[in-house]
């Protein structure tokens, strides 16, 4: 019999039919008459509960039916007496796909922290919580290409190997070629990792964006949505070695329309959410976070403050606030001023824009003032910085002036350049941190926990 999935079985109504389940036990109890299993198989955060008769099935024939075991049941559906649960399968057929030892297996019934299920994160999707957060990420990638595919974008697949340093955003993976058969050798015979991908330098990307404006440049509107690295060793709950990233440019808007469509997505995102994951989020808002579901509708139902960096220096100045860090005109902000901004001053997300020229990317547009650019950081409570992004310099003299004043060789960027030289035209665009956009969506307080399996230097055996 072909199985069925329990999140379809739970919403079945066709009592008395025999249906066939197969997942991963969670808890087995019962008496001397009758067995309870709950059984799990990914496709909700819900149990199915399986009933066995001892009359049907010994506890010989139930002892490796422990938590964690593999198990297929065909069984009768029926209504369940029991409260909380609508159905449940009366079992005819329990047979054990794969056993798990309860001396060895880890996730024993009790709770485990975060902490420790990180340490295991090969079993960590069989927890209820991670089963939750991969299910919400899912729902999360879809729902960001749906946005943009309704709006008529095209997905562009930028490079993950590159030449350019787009960001100059720190420190990068280089990417070296090693034929293993006949690996390139150093004079004293040992291997030389050191030797490029076909003789250039390369690294994995810190960002598509600048191979995303040559798309925005011939089909408009353009997004990318991949992978993305920095080696930085920051160690923080909020950064990753490995993250993803979506990246939409948009010929024909200023920072303006970036700052609405930014806006518009994020609150798309998050109202899919809610509207598809509803069963998640309660377990996630009743296991760890109380306010949650409230948090993410007020988000849904608040419009932005936009307010410039100039005007947020000065907010900060006049808190009264003692930071870790000083605020003055022309330094970059750190997470403590973001969130002071949003959660004490706002008390909303924050749209900060124009900030120093200094203190951003080379391609930003300058403003009329000389000292500011087109930039624009959406700042998230609990989070800080979840966007970055910026009108785009579309002047070749001044993008060149900037390529030279931040030292990037002209010739290492001259495709980039010639977009400006050959039908140039206004753009803007911006960067959405996918697992921080998850940190916010679930609740997670690490970033480690909104990832399958995160890269951080203390992470990445596979
Ligand atoms: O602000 P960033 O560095 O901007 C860019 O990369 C631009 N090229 C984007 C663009 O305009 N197309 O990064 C954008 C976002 C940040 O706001 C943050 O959400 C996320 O990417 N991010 C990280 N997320 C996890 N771990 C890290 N190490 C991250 N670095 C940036
Ligand atoms: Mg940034």
């Amino acid at each position: 019999m072909k199985r069925t999935k329990i999140t379809h079985l739970l919403n079945s109504k066709e009592f008395g039919k025999s249906f066939n389940v197969k997942g991963w036990v969670r808890t087995k109890r019962g008496n001397k008459n009758v067995s309870f299993i709950a059984l799990n198989d990914g496709s909700t955060i819900n149990n199915i509960q399986i009933v066995a008769e001892a009359s049907s099935f010994s506890e010989e024939n139930l002892k490796d039916v422990t938590t964690g075991a593999c198990i297929s049941v065909t069984g009768k559906l029926v209504e369940s007496p029991a409260q909380g649960q609508p159905v449940e399968l009366q079992a005819i057929e329990i047979e054990v796909l794969g056993t798990a030892d309860p001396q060895t297996f880890q996730l024993q019934k009790k709770g485990h922290t975060l902490e420790f299920l990180r340490e295991i994160a090969h079993l960590r999707p069989r927890t209820n919580t991670f089963g939750a957060v991969l299910r919400i990420r899912h729902h999360m990638a879809f729902a960001v290409n749906k946005f943009f595919n309704d709006k008529g974008f095209v997905y562009l697949h930028t490079p993950i190997i590159t030449g350019s340093d787009a960001e100059g955003a720190g420190a990068m993976f280089r990417v070296t070629t090693l034929d293993a058969a006949n690996p390139p050798k150093n004079p004293d015979g040992s291997v030389n990792y050191k030797e490029d991908f076909f003789g250039k330098e390369t690294n994995l990307t810190v960002s598509g964006q600048l191979e995303g404006e040559l798309g925005a440049m011939a089909l408009g509107e353009i997004y990318t949505f991949g992978p993305t690295f920095r080696a930085e060793n920051s160690n923080t709950a909020r950064h990753l070695a490995e993250f993803w990233m979506i990246e939409p440019e948009m010929a024909f808007y200023d920072i303006h329309d970036n700052m609405d469509l930014a806006e518009e997505f994020l609150k798309y995102l998050v109202q899919y959410a809610l509207d598809n994951c509803s069963d998640d989020l309660e377990f996630l808002n009743k296991m760890y976070d109380k306010e949650l579901i409230d948090r993410l509708k007020s988000v849904v139902n608040t419009p932005f403050e936009r307010v410039s960096y100039t005007t947020a220096v000065e907010i900060l100045q006049k808190s009264g606030q003692k930071f870790e860090y000083k605020v003055d005109w022309g330094t970059d902000l750190q997470s403590e001023h973001e969130r002071y901004l949003v959660e004490k001053h706002f008390k909303k997300p924050v749209i900060l824009t124009d900030y120093p020229e200094k203190i951003k990317a080379f391609y930003m547009k300058q403003n009329e003032d000389g000292k500011t650019v087109r930039a624009m950081d959406v700042l998230f409570p609990g989070i800080g910085e979840i966007i970055g992004g910026s009108q785009r310099e579309e002047n070749y003299e001044k993008l060149l002036r900037r390529v030279k004043e931040v030292g990037i060789h002209e010739q290492d960027i001259w495709w980039y350049l010639e977009t400006r030289k050959f039908g140039t035209a206004p753009h803007s665009g911006f960067g959405l941190g996918f697992e921080r956009l998850m940190l916010f969506v679930t609740g997670m307080g690490n970033i480690r926990d909104v990832i399958p399996f995160p890269r951080t230097p203390q992470s990445a055996e596979f």
